[in-house]
C-alpha cells in the first residue's frame, strides 16, 4: 500500500519504518530540514534500538523515503498519517496547532480519496477539527472530494518501539460512520494484517472512543505510578519496605505487577502532558477530574523526593557540595529529555549551591540541547552542570551519588570502584536499584524511595 507520514518523530518514524518493512511503499515528511536531512543521508535523528538497522534496510530497498515536499507527500499515499507533536498549551489542553497545520495541508493539494489517520494523542473531537480542516480547504479550492478521517492511536513504548510496532497488544481504529468509513475501515485492516497473523488484535469503534482509549491508557498508567510513590513515601514514614508491599499486591492478578514501580515521578512526552489534556477535556466538559488532578500532584511533588532527601542529608545549603549524577533521561533505552525528573533536581541542586557531573549512555547531546533552555539566562547555574564521559568519571571526587534513570548497566555496578571514587560513600537512588542491607553492608549511606 502507499502510506505518507506526516511527523517523523518518535512515532512517526518508527510507524513508517515498520510499514515498509511489512513491503508497504512509505514516504516520511517532516518540516525539520535537518531531520530530514539526517534520515536521507542513512541515519536516524533519535535514539531507539532496532530502529536505525530497519530504516536503513527499508531505505535501500527503495521503500522508504523522506521529504520536505509537502505537495509530494500528500500525492504519495492513499492512507495518510499525521503523527505530529501534541504539546501542551498554556492551559494544559493539548495544542492542536500541528495536527491542523498537517491536516491543511492534505485538503490542500488531495486529487483524489484519501483515508487520513491521526495517529498522534489528541483530545476527543479532535478528528471532527481534522475534518473540518480539510474541508475546508477543499471548499476554497472549489472542489469536492472523498476521504475518511480515522483515529488509530499510538500505544508504543519509546526504548521499545519497534518491538511494540511489530508485535502490539492491541490495534485500535476509530472509524467514521456511513461508506467513507467502510472504505476506511477495509484499507487499515489490509494496512494492519501483517503485524497480528496468529490472531486479530484490531479493536475497530466509534472515532470518539479510540480517541478516549489512549488518554485513557495513559492515565491509568500514570495512576498507578502516582500511587506507587503516595504509598513509598508512607512506607518510609511508617518503617515498611515498599518493595516488599510491591510484590504483596503485584501477585494479586486483579492488580498485577507492571507499572507498580516508586521512583522520582512519571516523565517523558506523553503522560505528563496526557494527563494535563485529560483534565482539561474534563473541565471543558462541566467534569472535576479530581483523581487526575491528585495524580499530578503527586507526581509534581515527587519529582523533588530525591532534593529533599539530599537535603536532610546536608541541610538547605548545598554550596560547596558537588554530585554524581547517573541517568538523565527520563526512562532507559532513550534520549528523550522531555519531562524528565533529572531536570527538575538538577535545576534545584545548582540553585542550592551545588555542582553535578552528570552521565547518560545516550542522552548528553539532548541534556545538552535541554539545558540550555533550563538555564537561559543563568550562565552560572549552566556552568555548574558538566557532563561526563562514562559513569565511572561523574564520580571522581563528588559528595555522592544521585541516580535517576535505571539504565541496565547501572544495576550491578562496582561497589568498591564508586566507594573509591566519591570522597564519602553515599547514595542517593531514586529508582530503587539495589538491595538496602547489601549496600549499606559495603559501608554506604544508602537513601532510596520508600524503603
Ligand atoms: N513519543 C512517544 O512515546 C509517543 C507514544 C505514543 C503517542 N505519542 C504521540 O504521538 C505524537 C508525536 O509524538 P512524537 O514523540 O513522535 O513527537 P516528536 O516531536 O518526536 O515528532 C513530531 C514531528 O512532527 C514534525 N512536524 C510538526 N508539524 C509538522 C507538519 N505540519 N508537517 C510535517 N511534520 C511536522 C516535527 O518537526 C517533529 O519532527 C504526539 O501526539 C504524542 O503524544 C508519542
Amino acid at each position: 500500500m502507499k502510506v505518507t507520514v506526516v511527523g517523523s518523530g518518535y512515532v512517526g518514524l518508527v510507524t513508517g519504518a515498520c510499514l515498509a518493512d511489512v513491503g508497504n511503499q512509505v514516504l516520511c515528511l517532516d518540516l525539520d530540514a535537518r531531520k530530514i536531512e539526517i534520515l536521507n543521508q542513512g541515519g536516524i535523528p533519535i535514539h531507539e534500538p532496532g530502529l536505525l538497522e530497519i530504516v536503513q534496510r527499508n531505505r535501500l530497498a527503495g521503500r522508504l523515503s523522506f521529504t520536505t515536499d509537502v505537495a509530494a507527500s500528500v500525492a504519495h499515499g492513499d492512507i495518510q498519517f499525521i503523527a505530529v507533536g501534541t504539546p501542551p498549551d498554556e492551559d494544559g489542553s493539548a495544542d492542536l496547532r500541528y495536527v491542523v497545520a498537517a491536516a491543511r495541508n492534505i485538503g490542500k493539494h488531495m486529487t483524489g480519496f484519501k483515508v487520513i489517520v491521526d495517529k498522534s494523542t489528541v483530545p476527543v473531537g479532535t478528528a471532527d477539527k481534522v475534518h473540518a480542516a480539510i474541508a475546508d480547504e477543499l471548499t476554497q479550492r472549489g472542489t469536492a472530494l472523498d476521504f475518511a478521517v480515522t483515529s488509530n492511536p499510538e500505544f508504543l513504548k519509546e526504548g521499545a518501539a519497534v518491538e511494540d510496532f511489530m508485535r502490539p497488544d492491541r490495534i485500535v481504529v476509530g472509524i467514521p460512520t456511513g461508506e467513507v468509513g467502510e472504505r476506511a475501515r477495509a484499507m487499515m485492516q489490509q494496512l494492519y494484517a501483517p503485524f497480528q497473523r496468529n490472531h486479530d488484535r484490531t479493536l475497530f469503534m466509534d472515532v470518539r472512543s479510540a480517541e478516549l482509549t489512549k488518554y485513557a491508557a495513559n492515565a491509568m498508567l500514570a495512576t498507578r505510578i502516582s500511587f506507587m510513590n503516595e504509598l513509598a513515601n508512607l512506607a518510609e514514614t511508617l518503617g515498611a519496605d515498599i518493595e516488599l508491599v510491591r510484590r504483596g499486591i503485584g501477585s494479586d492478578p486483579r492488580i498485577g505487577y507492571h507499572f507498580l514501580y516508586p521512583g522520582t515521578g512519571y516523565g517523558g512526552s506523553c503522560f505528563p502532558k496526557d494527563v494535563k489534556a485529560l483534565i482539561r477535556t474534563a473541565q471543558e466538559h462541566g467534569h472535576a477530574a479530581t483523581l487526575l488532578n491528585a495524580v499530578e500532584e503527586v507526581n509534581d511533588t515527587q519529582k523533588s523526593v530525591l532534593v529533599r532527601k539530599i537535603e536532610k542529608h546536608y541541610g538547605n545549603d548545598l554550596s560547596g557540595k558537588h554530585f554524581a549524577m547517573w541517568g538523565l533521561a527520563f526512562k532507559p533505552n532513550t534520549d528523550d529529555m522531555r519531562e524528565a525528573p533529572s531536570r527538575v533536581v538538577l535545576q534545584a541542586l545548582v540553585e542550592r549551591g551545588a555542582r553535578v557531573t552528570a552521565y547518560d549512555p545516550v542522552a548528553m547531546e539532548e541534556t545538552n540541547r535541554v539545558l540550555e533552555l533550563d538555564f537561559a539566562g543563568k550562565p552560572a547555574q549552566r556552568a555548574a552542570i558538566a557532563l561526563a564521559q562514562s559513569a565511572q568519571q561523574a564520580l571522581e571526587g563528588a559528595d555522592a551519588l544521585v541516580i535517576m534513570t535505571e539504565w541496565s548497566h547501572f544495576r550491578s555496578p562496582d561497589f568498591a570502584a564508586i566507594k573509591a571514587a566519591l570522597k564519602a560513600p553515599v547514595i542517593f537512588d531514586g529508582r530503587n536499584l539495589f538491595d538496602p542491607a547489601y549496600v549499606r553492608g559495603e559501608g554506604f549511606a544508602y537513601f532510596a524511595i520508600g524503603r
